[in-house]
């Protein structure tokens, strides 16, 4: 295990009810909210009016960022960059799934920095202060709510790039698992196999860390147990409530602190994402057991024997190879279970754009688990087509 700092200081609310804590998980950071959320979802089911009757009641004043994009725009975060300058916001409350906690973090950041915010996603280093987020989650998925990432788009140019910073971490986070009683089947699946790949992207590594690739496994049956089922009983609490829970800590660092990681499918799907704008945890689902597949050599067997039988509970008795292609194959049999897509085509990635974006994913992986070079990234691509 390698040397680490351990410091994931965010404040979680979690369970049922907790939103009565909003105005005390505000009031340390100020009076000026902005409130970012996305295409109307919460007005919907009713958490808008709750959050804005708890600010109203609590002398919080409001302005609102609203209609962020799923694969959310660099356009939208100069918009509420603007209006946290012209409006003086003290501290932003971002109200949805990845997509609007994304936002509002590099809104945040943006409105601290004089320049353009696309520096920021182009370059973190440029961050030196960041309004205080806290966070409403209504989606289990990216685990903004508690990590230092965000992923931001300019479709004009087809890029889509992840950024982070430690003051870009929330302040607090409410979650309450029943505000995803209303997140329909298809991003219900989406969500768990992106809880999934971000366990991956930690388990898949060259430096050994036996505690928490233990826990990696542990939340991977998590995900496995209730993703399917959450489907299938959209209101189950439970299923809800283990599924958040694994969101937040399957990415808040805990799971890489000691190991050597570099992501590898992510940065495949992102420009996946940037030319065709298809929803992130379908094209982790598609890519994955591809990815499997193509670095299942000697080096990597052992690991993925180890997959087979803690997470899948294959019998330890077959050949180390017999157990790997089996896991891969249930991996594979799990996404499409959850109602997910298998390939490319059947989202709309035909062939034409695999060169570029096989030569932009590449440029991120030449530390990957196992380095992958844009033919090799290509050849994966191909392979999911
Ligand atoms: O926009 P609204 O109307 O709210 O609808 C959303 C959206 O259409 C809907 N939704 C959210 N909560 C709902 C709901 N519908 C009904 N009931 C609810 N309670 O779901 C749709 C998708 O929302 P979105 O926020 O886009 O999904 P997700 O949470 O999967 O976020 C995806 C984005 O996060 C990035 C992805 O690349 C993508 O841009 N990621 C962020 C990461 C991070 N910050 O660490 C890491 C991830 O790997 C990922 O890259
Ligand atoms: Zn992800």
């Amino acid at each position: 295990m390698e040397p680490f700092i351990y410091h994931i200081p965010t404040k979680i609310y979690f369970g049922k009810g907790q939103i009565e804590h909003l105005a005390d998980a505000l009031k340390p950071y100020g009076n000026k909210v902005l409130l970012v959320y996305g295409g109307g979802s919460i007005k919907k089911n009713g958490i808008y009016d709750r959050v804005t009757d708890i600010l109203k009641e609590n002398g919080f004043t409001y302005e609102e960022l609203s209609g962020v994009e799923p694969n959310p725009r660099i356009t939208t975060v100069r918009k509420g960059v603007q209006i946290c300058k012209q409006k003086g916001i003290e501290v932003v409350l971002p109200i949805g799934g990845g997509s609007t906690i994304d936002c509002a973090k590099v809104v945040a950041a943006g409105a601290c920095y004089d320049g353009d915010p696309w520096d920021i996603v182009q370059d973190a280093s440029c961050v030196t202060k960041v309004l205080p987020i806290v966070t409403i989650l209504t989606l289990s998925a990216t685990g903004s709510e508690m990590d230092t990432f965000a992923v931001i788009s300019d479709m004009d140019a087809n890029d889509k790039l992840g950024t982070g910073h430690p003051l870009m971490r929330p302040m607090a986070s409410i979650l309450d698992p029943s505000y995803t009683e209303t997140v329909s089947a298809y991003q219900t699946a989406a969500g768990t196999a992106d809880i999934m790949s971000h366990i991956f992207e930690a388990y898949f590594s060259n430096v050994q860390g036996y505690m928490q690739d233990r826990m990696a496994e542990g939340l991977l049956k998590t995900c496995i147990h209730y993703g399917a089922y959450a489907v299938k009983h959209p209101d189950d609490y439970e299923a809800r409530a283990n599924l958040m829970w694994a969101s937040s800590w399957a990415i808040n660092d805990f799971l890489k602190l000691g190991k050597v990681v570099e992501w590898t499918v992510h940065p495949m799907e992102h420009e996946l994402s940037a030319y065709y704008d298809i929803t992130h945890g379908v094209g982790l689902a598609i890519l994955t057991p591809h990815w499997m597949r193509y670095v299942l050599n000697d080096n990597t067997v052992k690991k993925f024997r180890e997959y087979g039988i803690n997470v899948w509970g294959i019998s330890s008795d077959l050949d180390d190879y017999e157990i790997a292609n089996k896991a891969i194959d249930q991996t594979a049999a799990y996404f499409k279970e959850m109602g997910l897509p298998s390939t490319l085509t059947e989202v709309g990635i035909g062939t034409e754009k695999l060169d570029i974006m096989a030569q932009k994913a590449a440029s991120a992986l030449e530390h990957a688990y196992m380095p992958l070079n844009a033919e090799q990234v290509k050849e994966i691509y191909m392979a999911a087509l």
